[in-house]
């Protein structure tokens, strides 16, 4: 059993070997002996010396042959990191600066248009919305808008209410190729282009944060207004890059230095922490655990924070697209790999899909997140946080201890359902950065487990390929439709031709 931790309000931003969040797994459904062997099971799996290879720029990510680096973006403490006999540090450093200067340039811009999918998008999209949410003393009045989806509704609702003028647009993409966000691009191009403002113009407003330098200025992007990472920082890794410059722009580089110095706290935990209290690693021998002896399909998470409500949707990105596979490092296929992750805020989840999750025949384990502060200064806002803790603790125990006789089956709470309990001391740039960090090292811990690369996403690249030629049936009339699939031809007749 794991000794409670008390929960700490006093946290050094740095040389913090403790983890700046709280983890209780007493209702992991879990045995000590049990935990013996799977702890056991890590070290045959070699997990902490993986670890290493994961801080020190080994090439990890094996089918691409490259590292996985993005814990040197949270680097704050600037130790040297090398990749190819070349540190790291000073080119990450010059992009601190770099963003740390454009938080004085953009004062008086009134919208900040980020335009980005997946991983350039949930990341910094989550962290402003968690702090948004916040009474944050360093908030400016510039209003960040996330366009993400090509559907043109997204883009039209945020255009709606920009003031074109004063606004800039930031183009985020990894490779610089993705379809939907050069689209988007385009088309916020054509807006500024239809409300009179000239090219040249233009060009001053818009800013390109890229792996791909050469394709953001063959895009028409000014050299000076690009900010680069690079091919060894994974796009769902990518938040703590400049990808996550609408987090300074709006709450202050202070701030985002803090949502760095955070990840970087957890960063030390599980660096330094020992298999028995290290978070990451306890989260994920848990799951896999619960897959392997309850035959888990699905996990939700469920965090008891509004200001979360987007920490599920980053975290089915970080899980499904990092672990959700088939074959092993060796090529053979493995046993298990990503459950499907799913979750929204309590308690709306308790009067949304819970039953399911209390009575079900399947065994959902859940992770319930909390805030031990209070989130709001409101009148009378401790009574409605002793309501939301007090739901957050009630629902834990009853997936854990259930209740009732299988012979009333309808009023029966089978129990053993197994839950963990992870609180951050209160909700602050430091905290989700902490948070974030836990779950990507717990991904991490979870490739190991089931044997896999977690660092490429080859699967998602058949359907991009498939829809080339199906959107240039779909624009042009003459187009030989032939090649495709009889199924999809006969959809792109209908598209064209549709009998309501
Ligand atoms: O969905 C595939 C993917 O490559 C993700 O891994 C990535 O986060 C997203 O597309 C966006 O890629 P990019 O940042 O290169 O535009």
């Amino acid at each position: 059993m794991v000794k409670m931790k008390e929960l700490r309000h006093d946290l050094p931003h740095s040389h913090y070997m403790d983890s700046p969040l709280f983890l209780d797994t007493h209702f992991s459904q879990i045995t000590d002996s049990q935990w013996e062997n799977l702890f056991q099971f890590a070290k045959d799996k070699a997990i902490f010396q993986k670890r290493e290879n994961l801080f020190t720029g080994k090439k990890i990510n094996l089918s691409e042959n490259r590292p996985a680096l993005h814990t040197a973006l949270r680097n704050i403490s600037r130790k040297p990191i090398y990749v190819n006999n070349v540190d790291v540090m000073p080119m990450i450093e010059d992009v601190w600066r770099q963003i740390d200067s454009s938080c004085n340039q953009f004062v008086g811009v009134t919208d900040i248009i980020h335009i980005g999918i997946g991983g350039s998008d949930f990341g910094p999209r989550l962290v402003c919305d968690a702090l948004n949410n916040l009474n944050h003393s360093k908030k400016n009045h510039t209003r960040v808008h996330f366009l993400s989806n090509v559907d043109s509704a997204d883009l039209a609702s945020i255009l709606e209410k920009t003031e074109s003028e004063s606004t800039r647009i930031i183009i985020v993409s990894k490779a610089f190729t993705t379809v939907e966000t050069l689209l988007n691009a385009k088309a916020v191009m054509a807006w500024l282009d239809s409300k009179g403002i000239k090219p040249s113009q233009v060009s001053k407003m818009i800013y390109a944060i890229t792996a791909n330098p050469k394709l953001a200025m063959h895009f028409g992007v000014l050299e000076e207004n690009i900010f680069p990472f690079w091919d060894w920082v994974g796009g769902r890794f990518s938040v703590w890059s400049a990808v996550g410059l609408p987090i300074a722009l709006k709450f202050g580089f202070d701030t985002y230095m803090e949502f760095l110095a955070g990840a970087q706290a957890m960063d030390q935990h599980f660096l330094h922490s020992p298999d028995v209290t290290n978070q990451p690693l306890r989260l994920a021998l848990a799951l896999y655990h619960q897959q392997k002896t309850l035959n888990v399909k699905s996990q939700a998470i469920i965090p008891y924070a509004q200001s979360l409500n987007l920490f599920p949707h980053w975290l089915q990105q970080l899980e499904m697209e990092s672990n959700g596979k088939t074959a092993g490092i060796d090529g053979n296929a493995v046993p298990f790999s990503s459950p499907v992750i799913f979750g929204i805020p309590g308690t709306n989840a308790q009067h949304s899909f819970f039953q399911m999750l209390h009575q079900g025949p399947e065994i959902i384990p859940v992770d319930f997140i909390a805030v031990h502060e209070s989130m709001s200064d409101l009148f009378h806002h401790q009574n409605q946080h002793q309501q939301l803790w007090a739901n957050c603790l009630a629902q834990s125990e009853a997936f854990a201890m259930g209740q009732g006789d299988p012979s009333n089956l309808n009023h029966y709470y089978s129990g053993k359902r197994p839950n963990n309990l992870i609180v951050l001391p209160r909700l602050d740039a430091f905290h989700v950065g902490a948070l974030m960090a836990l779950y990507e090292h717990r991904t991490f811990c979870l490739g190991l487990l089931y044997g896999l690369n977690s660092f490429d996403q080859p699967g998602v690249e058949l359907g991009k390929k498939l829809a080339i030629p199906i959107e240039e049936a779909l624009r042009s009339d003459s187009k030989d439709v032939s090649n495709l699939h009889p199924v999809t031809a006969q959809r792109i007749q209908w598209f064209k031709n549709p009998n309501f």
